[in-house]
Formats: C-alpha cells, structure tokens, sequence
C-alpha cells in the first residue's frame, strides 16, 4: 500500500486495486493522504490557480497561505490571446446587456437565440459543411455525437491517443469499437481491410492535432484510405480550429479535404477564447444528433455572452491575419530553440511543445523548480498519458513574446541540466 510520491493519483489507485483494495472510502483515504503529501511538498501543479483569469503572464495562487507569484503561462489553450481583446469583452458586456446572462434551457426547448442561430451560420459559412449543430461545450460536443452516430451493426476505430471526450462518447454509445496505433496508418489500414465486411458502418474517429503529443494527423492520408474502403470520418479539430486553414477554418480546410471528411467537430474554448462545441456535417445528419445526442437534447445552450465571444473571436481572425500568423512564429522559434539545445519534442509540430521527462521524480522537483522561476506549466502523467510517460506541456499563444519563450527556454535548459535530462551522447553545446 506504499506509494512513490511521484506516482499519479490515478495509477496509484490501480495500485490500490491491484492490492485487493477495492472499498471506495478506503480508497479515497489513501489518495487524499497521497495528495496532502504532494500538495505539501509543492510537487502538485494541478491545484495552482490564476489571482485575476487567464492570460499569458499574470500572478497564480499555490494554496491559499502562500503569496500569488508572477508566472508566464504555458497552460492555458488560448493560442490567439483573444481572452484579452478589448473589442470582444465589449461585445460581450453588449451581448448580456442585451440578452441577459444564461439560456435557461436546451436548443429544442426553446434556448436558442438570434446570437446562437449567428454563430451556427457563420461557422456553416467558414468550415463549408452543409450544416452546423452547436453544441454547449467541446466535451458534450464529442459525447453526444460519438454517442448518437454509429448505428446497430456498426464499428468505431478511434487513434488511441484520441481525447476522453471521444473515448467517452465511443463507449456511451455501447457498440463495438477498437483503435488504432496512434497516427499508424498501415494499421488502421490493416483494421478496415479485416472490419470490413463485417460491419455495416465503421466510423473513424481522430483529431486533427493531438493535444497531448502536438502532432498533426495524417489526415489526408487517412481520406485517401476512402478509396480502398468504405468508412465515415470524424475530425476532432480542437486543437486547429482557428489557426489553420482560410480565416482559421481548420486543418481539413487547409489540407482542401473538407468535403472527404464527413464529420468536422471543434471547441470553441480555446483559439476562439470561450465556451461551447459545433459538429458540421450534411444537413441530413442534423435532426439524428439532435435528438439521439442526449447532450444537445438534453443541455442548456451556452450562454449568450459567450456566443457573442466566439462571434467576436471568428471577425477578429478574418480581420487580423497578422495574430495567426504570430502563434505559428512562436511556435517555430520555441521550437528551434529547444531543439538546438537537444531537448525531445517528440513528434510535435502544432503550437503544443512537450517536453519529455520519462522520471517522474524528476519531472515533479524539474516542474516545481520552474514554478520557483516564474514559469507556471502542468506535469502530463497517467492518465491522461500511458503510466510510464511523463512530460511538461508547453502551450503556445500569438500574445507570448520572444522575451518570454527565451526566459522560459532559458530556464528549461539550466534545470534539464541539474536534473540530468539530456542524453550525455547528444549534450548540448549551444551558448
Ligand atoms: C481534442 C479535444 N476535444 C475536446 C475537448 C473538450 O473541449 P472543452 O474543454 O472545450 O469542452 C478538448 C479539451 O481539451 C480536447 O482537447
């Protein structure tokens, strides 16, 4: 019953169950004391809060006896920075002057409004889908949908890095359902030659850019597979949607394969700073989602203030190409950076920048050290990644300076040192 203090919550609780331990309370006992030991030890990265909301530097709370510290940000999704837009916070503040703050029920009880129906359109205009279903939030998006859409004798083959949303949508739906080696073509290919025959429908599900690993999909090479075998394809664009494509319309938009992809689904909590989800599709496909996901049927809609904020984020997008423009040059100069001075990116290439740390000892003591610096990321463990992975996410956004990413570089390079990350085969020679 003895946990390593690095040993994530999750997977100590497998531990606890593997030791015969299954009464929940007993559990919940041994994980509260397991996490007082890390709050305590200032290994716990996941409790820390911002003093005034989001933005890419701002002071951020440990616990409540501690004083706030100054931190840059390299947690938050918001690629575009548009949080922080003044001509979107006074359309917002215009938005629930003018529609109040909550809906107060779902779509199909009558929670829609003129704002709701602007969004849909536009997004329908943007991504160039026949239809657009929106959704309360990206979650509830992927859990409906997934949940409504395979039929009686059809199968689901989802990448196996896909989101807990995704997961969560397959397995609610309770049909069949298999994945595929991460972006492996060859074996996904293999699974619909053998899957075939047997099913009547089989859906693949996969994102666009993996938010765990930043890697793109080979999502062309996945439409091409259409020509060989017959599927449907779902798209999860969360972590494109906004900064690829014309006017930020994804990364199928950009690729010219929005017609092969049958289903396109994104957030709009992260490049597009607030809260909600859309699926676009052909119009046929609409009165089945809203009446088989439970999650659109069953949910109030978002808030207008937060729809007038998606509104306000897709015209800024349009009208100021230069802001994209600026987070994929983040991204390609934090990049050259860490590389230069041998750090393992994986196979990352979106605006998300893991760095690898297989210790865990060391990735917690590495992580708080970096907090002790002004630097404010979250530790990647079990489960959200396989038990023995471990890594520092690096998210980047338009309103990150180069000043910012050095000093975070910077960082990163004098504590991989003391820590002993790199490999001494490949040690850097850079300054
Ligand atoms: C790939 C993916 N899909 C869906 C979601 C859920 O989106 P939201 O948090 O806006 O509900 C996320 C959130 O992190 C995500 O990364």
């Amino acid at each position: 019953m003895k946990s390593e203090i690095s040993t994530p919550l999750i997977g100590y609780m497998k531990q606890l169950e593997s030791e015969g331990i299954t009464d929940i309370e007993t559990i919940a006992e041994h994980l509260y004391d397991h996490h007082t030991r890390q709050i305590g030890l200032g290994l716990y990265s996941n409790g820390r809060y911002t003093q005034s909301g989001s933005d890419v530097q701002t002071n951020v709370i440990s616990d409540a006896n501690t004083p706030a510290k100054e931190c840059i940000l390299w947690c938050i999704n918001h690629y575009l920075g548009l949080n922080r837009n003044q001509k979107i916070i006074d359309k917002v503040c215009q938005a629930v002057q003018e529609y109040g703050t909550g809906c107060g029920t779902s779509a199909l009880s009558g929670g829609m409004s003129k704002l709701h129906k602007q969004v849909e359109q536009k997004l329908k205009d943007l991504v160039g889908k026949e239809s657009v279903l929106l959704f309360p939030t990206g979650y509830t998006t992927n859990m409906g949908c997934l949940a409504a859409l395979p039929g009686k004798n059809d199968l689901v083959i989802f990448d196996r890095e896909s989101h807990a949303s995704l997961i969560d949508g397959v397995k609610l739906s309770g049909k069949k359902w298999i994945s595929f080696k991460h972006n492996d073509l060859e074996d996904l290919d293999k699974k619909l030659e053998k899957y075939n025959k047997k099913y009547e429908n089989i859906f693949v599900v996969v994102e666009s850019a993996y938010s765990m690993s930043g890697d793109l999909a080979p999502l062309k090479e996945i439409t091409e597979l259409k020509q060989k075998h017959k599927f449907l394809i779902y798209v999860d664009e969360a972590h494109t949607f906004g900064f690829y494509g014309k006017n930020g319309a994804g990364y199928c938009n950009e690729l010219g394969i929005t017609e092969q992809v049958d289903f396109i689904v994104a957030t709009l909590s992260k490049a597009t700073a607030s809260i909600g989800g859309f699926v676009a599709t052909k119009a046929k496909y609409i009165p089945l989602l809203q009446w088989r996901a439970n999650t659109y049927t069953f949910q109030a809609c978002l808030p207008p203030g937060d729809a007038a904020a998606v509104l306000g984020c897709l015209e800024e997008i349009e009208n100021n190409p230069q802001l994209v423009e600026s987070l994929h040059e983040n991204n390609r100069y934090m990049r050259e950076k860490l590389t230069h001075l041998g750090f393992d990116l994986g196979s990352s290439q979106s605006p998300i920048i893991p760095v690898f740390i297989e210790d865990k000892d060391k990735l917690l003591s590495f992580n708080r050290e970096l907090f002790e610096r002004g630097i404010f990321s979250v530790s990647i463990f079990y489960p959200v990644v396989k038990l023995s992975e471990g890594r520092i996410r690096f998210i980047l956004s338009a309103s990150h300076t180069k000043e910012q990413i050095d000093k975070t570089v910077d960082a990163l390079y004098q504590l991989a040192i003391k820590h002993e990350i790199f490999d001494s085969a490949i040690y850097p020679v850079w300054q």
